[in-house]
């Protein structure tokens, strides 16, 4: 076990050491922003100390933010620089930066913060306590239904599709990962069993929703099989309805691209055949759950969205 020298106690070496944790923190963050854009692969791969323009040339990045990064890594004593102002890390320490790409997680979890913080004022058990039954309508081939059940291991947790492969698959998965509380089951969303009604805490749709030909009754079925205080969460790569709105937006142009191919034939290859596909777009999608009687929480015009029947 640690032990605490009565140092540790001392009211200067602890402010010392508090600021120490505190400045390194922050600085953390720019270590991890700098492997997140390749700065410090630049810096291990350039052989001899570089002017920040050439560095940010390097890295295809903003001289003028390269060159903010690199006066607080020089700062950190993590970067050096020259009597001309070049920056280089020493040939022998290159290899001693790998380690810190934990640091990448930094700017990762950060925007997660607001969430974290609102869990720390709930009073509430946390929602993944309350999580006793998943429904995933259109699992494929139960990649993700799988890694729920791991995850809520006191859950009972159900996946179904239309397609009898994935079905086949999802069920292979089960029995590789020995997981006991996933079922898999070949059933569209349209039809739902009876018994199920009222029965799930989460419902979740993912990729799904925009490739459907016929929304309505699927819907209608996952309304009627959440529970009053369930939750749906419902994901759909999807750009704005307004096409203008997507203007420049080139992963969503090579997404819709993709929609035409796979997505829209989709929803075109049964009767009523909606044909959403990708096009269908956030606005579109929100306003149609809404008119279903669904309460969207938060962004609605996001890709992935929460919904429930009355306010949480
Ligand atoms: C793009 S895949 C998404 C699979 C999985 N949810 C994922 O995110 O990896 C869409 C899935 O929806 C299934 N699907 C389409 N229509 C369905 C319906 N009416 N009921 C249930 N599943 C359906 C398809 O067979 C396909 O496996």
């Amino acid at each position: 076990m640690a032990s605490v020298s009565p140092d540790d106690t001392n009211p200067d070496v602890y402010e010392e050491r508090f600021n120490n944790i505190v400045y390194s923190g922050v600085i953390a963050l720019g270590v991890g922003l700098g492997h997140r854009v390749g700065l410090f692969k630049a810096l291990t791969y350039l052989p001899e100390p570089e002017t920040s323009q050439s560095i940010a040339e390097h890295a295809g990045l903003n001289e003028r933010y390269v060159r903010e990064w690199l006066f607080s890594m020089a700062a950190a004593k993590i970067v050096f620089v020259t009597d001309d102002n070049k920056y280089y890390i020493p040939a022998d320490c290159k290899t001693k930066t790998s380690k810190s790409l934990y640091a990448t997680m930094m700017p990762a979890i950060a925007p997660l913060t607001k969430d974290v913080e609102k869990c720390l004022r709930s009073k509430d058990p946390s929602s993944a306590d309350k999580i006793r039954t998943v429904l995933d309508i259109g699992c494929g081939v139960g990649k993700l239904t799988a890694s729920i059940a791991n995850y809520f291991p006191d859950a009972k947790v159900v996946g179904i599709d239309v397609d009898s492969y994935a079905i086949e698959t999802a069920i292979k998965l089960k029995e590789d990962k020995h997981l006991t509380n996933v079922e898999f089951y070949l059933l569209g969303a349209e039809y739902l069993t009876e018994e199920w009604e009222k029965s799930f805490d989460w419902i979740i749709m993912f990729r799904v929703f925009h490739d459907l030909p016929n929304p309505d009754p699927c819907l209608r079925e996952s309304i009627r099989v959440m529970k009053d205080d369930g939750v749906m969460t419902v994901l759909d790569n999807l750009g704005h309805s307004n096409p203008k709105l997507n203007v420049g937006n080139k992963p969503l142009a090579a997404t819709l691209m993709v929609s035409c191919y796979m997505c829209l034939p989709c929803s075109l290859s049964a009767p009523p055949a909606a044909g959403n596909g990708i096009g269908w777009g956030l606005e579109n999608r929100a306003a149609y759950i809404r008119e279903n009687g669904l309460i969207i929480h938060d962004n609605e015009l996001v890709e992935c969205i929460h919904c429930s029947k009355a306010t949480l």
